[in-house]
């Protein structure tokens, strides 16, 4: 089967052999990144710009190195930086940029649906580099890539997913990749942010972390997000760390071969102790070197997909 894909807006809508598809490719892209020159012409004389309406250090960086690997000449927007705040609308602003030659366009930006948005309205490809609470799908890809890459294998795996649910778009593309990929997901966090409704998407619901390590495989932490108002579901951080941040003692109840994964920015003392962050077990950096890879692969079979 080939990928025949012109966006990649969300691991909701992407097939489990679509998604296989952009783990093997960024199997091949990792080899380039160990090589003395980290450059393929692939891309030569595409032009791609990074759309970014809210911060990111991780993503923002790795899809731009990962354009540069292939080559390709890019452009790295901020939203406050342009003439957004003048008034100019997402659109016309995307609209510019495919005047300038601009071919792909990776996009983040606070409103769930953005990049849905503006695949409807351009000719440009789009990737989603993160949109509101809804979907994160490069990170997803970043953190099934980097299980795989542990474990061996997705399928029959235990993976728990830790925190802020409701308001985590890693946590929704995670829940869709690893379940078309056969993993079993557990999510646990304190019940207000724990929507019952992620049952539906095959999630099974814990509200004790306690319960939930019992013999997981992976531990994806997520982070407690203040910019969307996480703080107010429950009494206080240190009641919230009490609970449900991650220590040694409390992860000797999983596998004794689990990994624990963090999306980042990690809040350290909060979601985890630093003794766990800065622990082998902890693949948290590999997570971050992978996304070069993983952005690489999205770029290329996008620009594959371009014409369709
Ligand atoms: N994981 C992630 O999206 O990090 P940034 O917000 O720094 O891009």
């Amino acid at each position: 089967m080939a990928f025949s894909k012109k966006h990649i807006l969300g691991l909701g809508e992407l097939s489990a052999e679509e998604i296989k598809i952009i783990l093997d490719t960024a199997e091949s892209m990792k080899e380039i990144s160990t090589r003395d020159v980290k450059k393929v012409p692939t891309l030569k004389g595409r032009t791609i710009v990074n759309l970014f309406f809210e911060p990111s250090t991780r993503t923002r960086s790795s899809f731009e190195i990962a354009e540069k690997r292939l080559s390709a000449d890019v452009l790295s927007f901020s939203a406050s930086q342009s003439s957004i705040v003048k008034g100019e609308s997402l659109l016309d602003t995307a609209r510019n940029f495919e005047a300038m030659g601009a071919s792909i366009m990776v996009i983040r930006h606070g409103m769930s649906g953005a990049p849905f948005v503006l695949a409807r309205q351009i000719s440009a490809s789009v990737i989603n580099a993160g949109d509101g609470s809804h979907e994160h799908p490069s990170q997803a890809l970043i953190d099934i890539f980097t299980i795989r890459e542990k474990k061996g294998r997705i399928e029959g795996l235990d993976v728990l997913i830790v925190g802020d649910i409701l308001n985590s778009r890693v946590a929704r593309s995670n829940i869709f990749g690893l379940r078309k990929l056969g993993a079993r997901v557990r999510i646990v966090g304190p019940a207000t942010i724990v929507p019952e409704y992620f049952r539906d998407m095959g999630a099974e619901i814990f509200y004790s972390l306690e319960h939930a390590l019992e013999n997981v495989d992976v531990v994806i932490m997520l982070r407690v997000q203040s910019e969307r108002k996480t703080l107010e579901y429950f009494p206080s951080l240190r009641e919230y760390s009490g609970l449900y941040g991650l220590t040694r003692e409390k992860l000797r109840l999983a596998k004794e071969d689990v990994i624990v994964m963090h999306p980042g920015p990690i809040n350290r003392g909060v979601e985890l102790t630093s003794e766990i962050a800065d622990d082998p077990g902890a693949v948290i950096l590999e997570q971050v070197a992978n996304g070069i890879a993983v952005r690489m692969a999205m770029i290329y079979l996008v620009a594959l997909g371009e014409s369709l």
